[in-house]
């Protein structure tokens, strides 16, 4: 079994590129960057991934993001995550991406671009993997600041296939950015939103009604209002399920309690991902041998969640097809 969900060709939908960020490339970088690291080693580092809840990992995910200065270290950071993703399967990526996190330390976007795309062109090229690129925005800082940060990247609309909302969720609903929203809509960009990971299902409503997003970051709130789980089936909105991660920050208690089969069982659109896998012990793969685990799952069904992933990634015909 190990062996078919290893070689399953996989799609990976939700992955914050800085929280890809090994504890041994922040090591190296904080060393090429003459940065002083709050840590002895790599050990001390993985200790310190102990989450009580979303914002406790937070405070230590924009830390950790610090060592990233030059567009070269963007490259590797990409870089490193593709060559991993590849050896676990991974065909093809969309990676988000949080530019107001470095514009606050003076990192300017064309370098956070520069790397990024570079690493992007030489997966594709090197690795056969496709790759997306979502803008995240932080939903915990203003939303004319994320507007500004929409204007500012005109010279990337085109590199970019949506727009998301990350960071701390609770206090900071879908409805703050609606004109964000509406402006990259108008712009022609497709838009994502992490909704009802620690937020209310009404959240998730949000979302939809007013940002217009074609998927749902999480989602696993939404079992909390069957009206809403009836809708997201009958719309066929996809949820990009992070299982590890959410037993990491305390969503869930255990994996084994985790709502994927109560999910599954009211038939929506569920995809597979690592969420911040350097964090949360594991990327892809690790995600589908712990539902492995803990459900029992049959080949059959984790054969349609890759697909469905390949199904509503952000590809085109022809690479869809080929990935099918
Ligand atoms: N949730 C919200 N924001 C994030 C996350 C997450 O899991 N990871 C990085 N930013
Ligand atoms: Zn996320």
């Amino acid at each position: 079994m190990q062996d078919f969900l290893k070689r399953l060709p996989k799609a990976e939908l939700h992955l914050h590129i800085e929280g890809s960020l090994e504890p041994e490339l922040m090591f190296a970088l904080a060393e090429r960057n003459g940065i002083e690291l709050p840590y002895a080693s790599v050990d001390e580092v993985r200790a310190a991934y102990e989450f009580e809840d979303l914002q406790s990992f937070l405070n230590l995910y924009y830390q950790g993001m610090a060592v990233l200065r030059s567009a070269d270290d963007f490259f590797d950071l990409a870089m490193d995550y593709f060559r991993r993703a590849h050896a676990e399967g991974v065909v093809h990526v969309e990676i988000s991406f949080d530019p107001q996190a470095h514009l606050a330390r003076g990192i300017e976007l064309g370098v956070q671009m520069e790397g990024l795309s570079r690493a992007r062109r030489q997966a594709e090229r090197e690795l056969d993997m496709s790759t997306a690129l979502i803008m995240s925005f932080l939903r915990d800082r203003p939303a004319d600041e994320a507007m500004r940060v929409l204007e500012q990247a005109a010279p990337y609309w085109e590199m970019l296939d949506a727009v998301g909302l990350d960071s701390a969720e609770c206090g900071h609903p879908p409805s703050k950015f609606r004109e964000v929203f509406a402006r990259a809509m108008t712009l022609g960009i497709p838009r994502v939103a992490h909704a009802g990971e620690e937020g209310p299902p009404s959240y998730i409503r949000e979302a939809l009604d007013l940002l217009d997003v074609c998927r749902i970051d999480h989602g696993v709130r939404c079992l909390e209002d069957s009206a809403l789980v009836e809708r997201l089936r009958e719309e066929r909105i996809p949820l990009t399920v992070c299982p590890l991660s959410n037993v990491r920050l305390k969503v869930v208690e255990h994996i084994d309690d985790h709502p994927l089969p109560k999910l599954m069982d009211a038939g929506l659109l569920l995809t597979l991902n690592s969420d911040d896998p350097a964090y949360f012990g594991g990327g892809v793969l690790a995600n589908y041998l712990a539902c492995q685990r803990a459900f029992g799952w049959s080949k059959e069904t984790f054969a349609i969640l890759a697909r469905n992933a390949i199904e509503v990634a952000f590809l085109d015909d022809s690479r869809r097809q080929a990935l099918r």
